[in-house]
């Protein structure tokens, strides 16, 4: 068996580390044959719902791909059914609410999470993949924003019109939809931390649709407590969005040890508008993946030296993996990273 890998704790902790970290975003996914074939037998929620199997396919892109963390594989939507929504998710289209969330009287009827009690499959999951991997495992949730916007818009939407009329229709009843996410998303982490994640990310992945000033407003307050309320859990909190240029230094504000951006800005100028004092994740565009082998490894070589050896990088992609992706290519953009990227050493 190989030895415990913890590259990708030690940067989230801004410690010195051998190699540059590297995990991506849906790892686990269509741009698999294993992942594909699965799929022609099980809808997602069953392979969630089945300990063994959900494990089996969290395992799989670590050992092919040889990164330095699993992450569970879940979906955001998944302790929203729990709460009350009933929702499916639709292939290449993403979840689809029934009866989207529009009135106060809506907001009331959403129940507070019982993770022990209405998700235990996921918790086995973790239970299991802690006795496999010599790799640390990542647990996740959606952020408040982003599980909201699913809620009231009822599908994937690009402009959040719904979300931010709801934002400023009716405050009140959105800032009370947003408390009550956030509890079960607090519960939630606490959760899988207890069952065995060494890290977790909030995937508030639309919140940069945001102006900084309706961040301030509407969201910060309930990123605020989530990260008050999970810091006695020790583990890292990375939080994710797309978009978020403007919004890094409050994402800051909010909390957490990890930021994780995309690649519509230069890690360089990223990291200058977060600051120092948190580690930062990514930001490879995910269609690089789709180009020549030297237009790829000339991408990863530009993220690394924008990172220029500073403790506090993981490697990442700024969103998720395309189905289209060979999955060679994210097999050499591991090693190319373990090769080129040390830091505390200058790059
Ligand atoms: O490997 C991993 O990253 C873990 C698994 C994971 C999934 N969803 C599985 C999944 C994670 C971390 C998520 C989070 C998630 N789900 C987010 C946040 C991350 C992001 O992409 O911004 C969001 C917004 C969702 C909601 C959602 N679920 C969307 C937009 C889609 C895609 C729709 C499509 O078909 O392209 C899904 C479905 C989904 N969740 C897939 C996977 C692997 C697609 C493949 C499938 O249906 O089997």
């Amino acid at each position: 068996m190989p030895p415990w890998n913890d590259r990708f704790l030690r940067a989230c902790r801004r410690e010195p580390v051998d190699r540059t970290p590297v995990w991506f975003m849906r790892q686990a996914g269509r741009y698999q044959p294993e992942y594909r074939a699965l799929r022609e037998r099980y809808s997602l929620l069953d392979i969630c719902r089945q300990p063994d199997l959900c494990a089996q396919v969290t395992l799989l892109p670590v050992e092919q791909l040889g990164v330095d963390a699993a992450i569970l594989f879940s979906d955001i939507m998944v302790p929203l059914g729990p709460m009350g929504a009933r929702y499916e998710l639709k292939e290449n289209v993403g979840p689809v609410v029934e009866r989207p969330v529009r009135t106060p009287e809506d907001v009331a009827r959403l129940e507070p999470l019982e993770p022990e009690v209405d998700l235990p499959y996921v918790l086995e999951t973790i239970r299991i993949l802690r006795r496999e991997l010599r790799v640390p495992l990542i647990g996740f949730a959606g952020g408040p924003f982003t599980l909201a916007s699913y809620l009231i818009e009822g599908r994937p939407t690009r402009d959040f019109l719904h979300t931010k009329g709801f934002m400023y229709h009716q405050p009140g009843a959105w800032h009370e939809l947003l408390r009550r996410l956030t509890d079960s998303v607090i519960l939630y982490l606490k959760a899988q931390v207890e069952a065995g994640a060494q890290a977790v990310q909030v995937f508030d992945s639309w919140v940069g649709s945001l102006s900084p000033g309706d961040y301030r407003e509407f969201v910060l307050p309930h990123m605020q407590r989530l990260f008050a309320e999970t810091s006695g859990l020790g583990v890292p909190r990375i939080q994710f969005g797309v978009t978020t240029l403007g919004l890094l230094p409050l994402m800051r504000e909010a909390g957490g040890e990890v930021i994780g951006v995309d690649w519509r800005v230069g890690l360089a100028e990223a990291w200058q508008r977060i600051g120092d004092g948190v580690a930062v994740q990514g930001n490879l565009d995910p269609a690089v993946l789709l180009a020549p082998a030297p237009v790829v490894r000339r991408r990863v070589e530009a993220v690394l030296a924008e990172a220029h050896g500073r403790p506090g990088h993981i490697f990442n992609l700024g969103h998720g993996v395309l189905p289209a992706t060979p999955p060679g290519m994210l097999r050499q953009v591991v090693e190319w990273v373990h090769e080129l990227g040390g830091q505390g050493n200058g790059g």
